[in-house]
């Protein structure tokens, strides 16, 4: 997808959530707090979707070992808290978004996914010792940029799927 697309897909989801600079900075300086404790986080989506039979079959049909899933994940995480939020952000969002249509993940999955990363990570905030104003914004700041996240994601397998059709429209 052009970058001038990836960027106003990015700048209308930052506006909508009134993602800011004071996000930037929380997310960076509550990043040295987090990072001990996002194999914790990790293992608890990745408990979740090895509930799921029908995450269980994707995976098998399409095998990852556990310990690169987990440490896909954690990576990803880590980003969460240290990403500019800028166009190369967009594109990595956007090929993560290919990575999963290709392995014929449906996009709920990611959404309830990325809901359990955020309900985990809310619980680990709210066990943290702290003034309650400043914790409140930090576990906002968080849950805006899991939100960016997700809305780029899912915008994203529509855009694919959208280029998909107008590709297979070309043969006709
Ligand atoms: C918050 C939700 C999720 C995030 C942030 C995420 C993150 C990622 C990332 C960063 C990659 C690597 C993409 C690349 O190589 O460019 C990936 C690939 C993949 N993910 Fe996810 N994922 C999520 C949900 C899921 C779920 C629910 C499944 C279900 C089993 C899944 C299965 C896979 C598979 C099969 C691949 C492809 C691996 C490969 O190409 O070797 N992901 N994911």
């Amino acid at each position: 997808m052009e970058r001038g697309k990836l960027n106003f897909m990015l700048n209308e989801v930052k506006l909508f959530l009134n993602f800011n600079d004071r996000d930037l900075v929380r997310l960076k300086r509550i990043h040295p707090t987090i990072k001990p404790l996002i194999p914790q986080i990790v293992g608890f989506v990745i408990k979740r979707i090895g509930a799921n039979p029908k995450l269980v079959s994707v995976i098998e049909n399409y095998p990852i070992p556990v310990e690169a899933a987990r440490t896909v994940f954690e990576n990803w995480l880590d980003q969460i808290f240290t990403s500019k939020y800028d166009a190369d952000f967009a594109r990595r969002t956007y090929e993560i978004a290919v990575a999963h249509e290709k392995a014929g993940i449906n996009p709920k999955y990611v959404t309830m996914a990325m809901g359990t990363f955020i309900l985990a990570i809310d619980f680990i905030v709210s066990k943290m010792v702290g003034q309650k104003d400043t914790l409140y914004a930090f576990s906002l700041s968080i849950k805006k940029a899991m939100l960016l996240n997700l809305t780029l994601m899912t915008q994203s397998y529509e855009e694919i799927k959208r280029d998909r059709i107008i590709q297979s429209l070309e043969h006709v």
